[in-house]
């Protein structure tokens, strides 16, 4: 393949987004991880899947950072997932120690790539990316918006017995409690659910969407959702390198757009070549703005932390 991603942490979301890259063929894939032969070895059994997957992408799996130059795209994943009873908002001192390390790795074996920030909890972790990797806000971009529209999607198509692909929606604002479903701009082929469901079901599909992650994290008991959240990466991944220029929702560092300044949240961009090329801003209502800088304010929260933390 003449494309190369990365994927940081062979873990569950890691090993589960390298199979969906190489068996889509988008590119070559290396999978790198802290433990000895675990990338390795889901590297030489998704290998052995290729023949049967019918495609040639490469896939290794290494410890060190060497076999990775130059990669075009990198996606960290590497960290630890949150348990049952635990907030995404806990693994913040944990995590931000592993994010900082492989950054410096990965700004020293590819210094042109594109980072997409998947470890929890997501919108610090972009900013720990952005500050160690030293990169231009475009090539440090955060995967959770895909996600949660993702999950507001599922609920939408099963609410309305309609298939998920004539459903469109819009989760924006950081991941975690505060995030903000925008009902408007979520569609079955092309209509407003505010046209198609009552308020009280459109209600509870933005809560069962809120908590989408910790309805897994009690059902799963020892670990987090990863089949979804590696398929969302996956999907960004795939618009940068095709260049296809799709809007997703994405966490990206705003200056100024949307009124919030110097904090990564998530807001719909465009992805291409380039990384995030352009922040789209929507009208929003005055509840909707208020919903999202509320959840600012909950992002900004985790940054003071991190602060604290020398960060
Ligand atoms: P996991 O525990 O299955 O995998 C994490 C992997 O990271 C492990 O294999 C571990 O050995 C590796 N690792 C730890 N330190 C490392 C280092 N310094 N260098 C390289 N690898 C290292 O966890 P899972 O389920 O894959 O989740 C990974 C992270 O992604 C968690 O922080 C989780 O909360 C987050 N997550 C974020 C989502 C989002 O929407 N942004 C969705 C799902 C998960
Ligand atoms: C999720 O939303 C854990 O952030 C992860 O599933």
């Amino acid at each position: 393949m003449d494309k190369k991603v990365t994927v940081i942490g062979a873990g569950n979301v890691g090993a589960t987004a390298a199979q969906r890259l190489a068996e889509k063929e988008l590119c070559d894939v290396v999978l790198i991880d802290i433990v000895e032969g675990v990338p390795q070895g889901k590297a030489l059994d998704l290998t052995e899947a290729a023949p049967i997957e019918k495609h040639d992408a490469h896939v290794t799996g290494a410890n060190a950072y060497g076999v990775s130059a130059a990669s075009d795209i990198v996606i960290i994943t590497a960290g630890i997932p949150r348990k049952p009873g635990m907030s995404r908002d806990d693994l913040i001192s944990t995590n931000a120690g592993i994010v900082k390390t492989v950054t410096e790795q990965i700004a020293a074996a590819s210094p042109n790539s594109i980072l997409i920030i998947v470890s929890n909890p997501l919108d610090a972790m972009c900013h720990v990316a952005h500050q160690v990797s030293g990169f231009p806000k475009e090539r440090v971009i955060g995967m959770a918006g895909v996600l949660d529209s993702a999950r507001f999607r599922a609920f939408i198509a099963m609410e309305l017995n309609v298939s998920v692909e004539n459903t469109h929606a819009f989760v924006l604002g950081g991941h975690g409690d505060t995030m903000v479903p925008l009902p408007r701009y979520s569609t079955v082929a092309g209509i407003p659910i505010t046209e198609l469901m009552s308020q009280d079901r459109i209600d509870a599909l933005v809560d069962r969407t809120r908590n989408g992650g910790a309805e897994i994290v009690a059902l799963l008991k020892t670990g987090s959702a990863y089949y979804a959240p590696a398929s969302a990466a996956v999907e960004m991944a795939e618009s940068i390198l095709k260049d296809k220029k799709k809007i997703l929702p994405c966490a990206v560092y705003l200056e100024g757009e949307y009124e919030i300044n110097d904090l990564f949240i998530g807001v719909p961009v465009k992805l291409g070549a380039r990384g995030a090329e352009e922040v789209i801003e929507i009208t929003l209502s005055e509840t909707e703005k208020a919903a999202l800088q509320k959840s600012a304010a909950a992002v900004q929260e985790l940054k003071d932390i991190l602060k604290k933390l020398d960060y």
